[in-house]
């Protein structure tokens, strides 16, 4: 019996196994078949996902998950949306026009976060979404407890004061106003990710661009959570939004960063032209229209507004002067450059699009298609930074080009720091993929001003396999040509041996500095301890010119007896008064206009005592920094240059 018993379980639990692969491989063949079929029939119901996906804590009716495969357009031989496993997503569908909100009071409480317990009384300000903005009060009472700014990166509190339709003030050039545009525009798929965004500013973005935006040039809004944590951003979103007019909600359940986090917006979005815009942003009137305008002229132009600012403090809106330019520095960073001096002269300047070598991240607006076949985002650039550099420079060298056009205008809210903290060193890992994979023998600039990349480099290799294949197979031009044709104004420093690095003092054993914030304009000069960070390069190139910083657009300069940095002189051959000499025996650097030395001169700190003590000089100056001083022998005027990073290496 207990045998024959046995046998018998052991049958039952065979034929289980058994009926379990069957149901597995017939599983597997409906999907294989799904996915090569037609796509027409759109919802695909697939059996459990392989992975688990991440369910917020809501119930099941709120949050409309499903596949929808026929916004999916794959496009074959393309890595970036390889990677992106369909079992990481959630979509959810706006319910077209419901306005009415689903009435189940009971449900609702279990919603919320239970984190934090603590909570005040509300009080109804918006009050246009009823309950799902009441439900959201709670949130924002209880996320006061944090300090907002610090947890945001700006004034949060002040943000929820204000209505989340705020209008901008006219900025735009008068000629603007009167421009006409084609009814017949390609259509626009806006595409907002977003990672523990504030409520408010998330809000107000997207209604900034449904309150700015013609309906027929509007194909949707895709918002894309990539990973948020905060409650807020959960059921009671997915609710909100599913009350808005195309707008949809997708939620990957891995966190992809910038660039990932794009290009699966883009693998959704169904317009014909890509608008991806950071998620604190408000727009101006008619900011569409002439975006959309230049890339129908050219599908190969990737275009960007005018940036303009809101203030993380007071969300005050400051426009931007026109004309302005995205450029970077060797140490690959980026800036916005506003350049007064431009203007004037061609009349029409004023309102026409200017060329651009590279554009912000902000708000960026691509032909879908161009952007497939260029590559999207590299997706080997994970988390945040430098991926607008590497678009830019990929864009240009492979047969794009890129313009700020002025008669539209985007507000985007400049936070005082990055909320959330990444590994320190991502960002120089995104900067050595694009130094590898696109500067040529030009990178070597790049890592002598960033000595933390240099070092990584020196321990691992990027992977930049298929990036250099894309770049063969699209036929992109090298770095050389982008420098003398996209980008001439950024001066390429010579970094020479024994006349190139860090400026390192002997009798003050520090090192020549200049304080960052006095930015691009010049300004006095200090020593510091040296940074060996590369921060502190320097390059006395044959002009006789000391270029510093990473844009090498500053000048080593005098004052009086002070020494400054001032903005380089162009064009070249450069004035005398900018021309320097290092005498090598003797460590001197050597104005050639006035013959006075470079002393360096410490801070506070009593003159020294125990080396000769030079007549002429006086120290006293309880005021340190760089200055102008009859040449002797002293320590504090002889100087030699760190090299930090070998000129043959990387
Ligand atoms: C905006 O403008 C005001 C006054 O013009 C200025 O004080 C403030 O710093 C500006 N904010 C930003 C972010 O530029
Ligand atoms: C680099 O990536 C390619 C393609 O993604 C892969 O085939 C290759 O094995 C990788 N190489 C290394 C060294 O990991």
């Amino acid at each position: 019996m207990k045998l024959w018993g046995r046998a018998k379980v052991f049958r039952r639990r065979m034929l289980c196994l058994w009926l379990l692969l069957l149901g597995f491989a017939l599983v597997t063949l409906a999907l294989s078949d799904l996915f090569n079929r037609d796509r027409e029939n759109s919802y695909l119901k697939p059996g459990p996902p392989r992975r688990p996906l991440q369910r917020v804590p809501n119930p099941p009716d709120l949050e409309v998950v499903d596949y929808q495969d026929d916004a999916l357009e794959f496009v074959v031989d393309l890595s970036p949306l390889n990677s992106l496993q369909e079992d990481q997503l959630l979509f959810v569908r706006s319910m077209q026009g419901t306005k009415s909100l689903p009435q189940r009071k009971g449900t609702y409480k279990v919603l919320l976060p239970v984190t934090n317990k603590h909570t005040t009384p509300a009080t109804p300000t918006h009050g246009e979404m009823g309950k799902a903005v009441q439900l959201h009060l709670e949130g924002v009472e209880r996320d006061k407890e944090l300090s907002a700014a610090q947890k945001y990166g700006f004034n949060e509190v002040g943000s929820e004061r204000i209505s989340l339709h705020r209008r901008l003030p006219e900025t735009r050039h008068p000629k603007c106003l009167g421009e006409q545009y084609s009814e017949s525009l390609p259509s626009a798929s806006v595409v907002i990710c977003f990672h523990d965004e504030a409520w408010s500013t998330l809000l107000r973005t997207v209604h900034s661009v449904l309150d700015t935006t013609p309906k027929q040039h509007l194909r949707e809004v895709l918002l894309v959570d990539d990973l948020s944590q905060h409650g807020h951003l959960k059921s009671v979103l997915s609710e909100y939004v599913s009350h808005l007019d195309g707008v949809h909600l997708i939620r990957s359940t891995k966190r992809l960063g910038v660039g990932g986090c794009r290009s699966l917006g883009a693998a959704r979005a169904a317009g014909e032209v890509l608008v991806f815009m950071d998620s604190h942003c408000e727009c101006q009137k008619g900011w569409l229209e002439p975006l959309l305008e230049r890339v129908a002229q050219d599908r190969t132009r990737v275009v960007s507004p005018i940036m303009d600012v809101i203030d993380w403090q007071t969300f005050q809106y400051n426009a931007t002067q026109w004309p302005v330019k995205g450029v970077f520095d060797w140490r690959l960073d980026f800036y916005w450059e506003s350049k007064s001096q431009l203007q004037e002269k061609d009349p029409g300047f004023d309102i026409e699009p200017v060329r651009s070598p590279a554009l912000g991240v902000g708000v960026l607006a691509i032909d879908r298609h161009f952007f497939q076949s260029v590559g999207a985002y590299d997706p080997g650039m994970l988390l945040w930074g430098a991926e607008q550099i590497e678009l830019s420079i990929r864009v240009w060298s492979c047969g794009g080009s890129m313009e700020v056009v002025p008669c539209s205008r985007v507000a985007h809210l400049d936070r005082h720091h990055l909320p959330y903290r990444f590994p320190d060193e991502q960002l120089q890992k995104n900067k050595i993929r694009i130094a590898d994979t696109w500067m040529d023998t030009y990178r070597k600039i790049f890592y002598r001003r960033d000595t933390l990349a240099h070092f990584i480099r020196q321990s691992e290799s990027p992977n930049i396999t298929e990036r250099l294949q894309l770049k063969k197979s699209l036929g992109c031009r090298n770095f050389q040509w982008y420098l003398t044709t996209v980008y001439p104004q950024l001066y390429i420093p010579q970094d020479r041996t024994g006349l190139s690095g860090e400026l390192y003092n002997v009798g003050t054993s520090s090192c020549a500095d200049y304080p960052r914030e006095h930015g691009l304009k010049g300004g006095s000069m200090n020593i510091a301890p040296c940074s060996g960070t590369g921060s502190q390069h320097c390059d006395l190139n044959s002009e006789g010119e000391v270029r510093w910083g990473p844009m090498g657009s500053l000048c080593l300069d005098t004052k009086g007896q002070q020494v400054i940095l001032s903005p380089c002189l162009n064009p070249r051959p450069t004035a005398s008064r900018l021309q320097w000499k290092f005498i090598k025996l003797s460590g001197q650097l050597v104005h050639q206009q006035s013959q006075l030395c470079l002393e360096a001169v410490k801070d506070r700190g009593p003159p020294h005592s125990n080396s000769v003590q030079p007549k002429q000089v006086s120290t006293r100056s309880s005021v340190g920094g760089l200055f102008m001083r009859p040449c002797t022998h002293h320590p504090r005027q002889q100087w030699h240059f760190e090299q930090l990073v070998a000129p043959k290496g990387t």
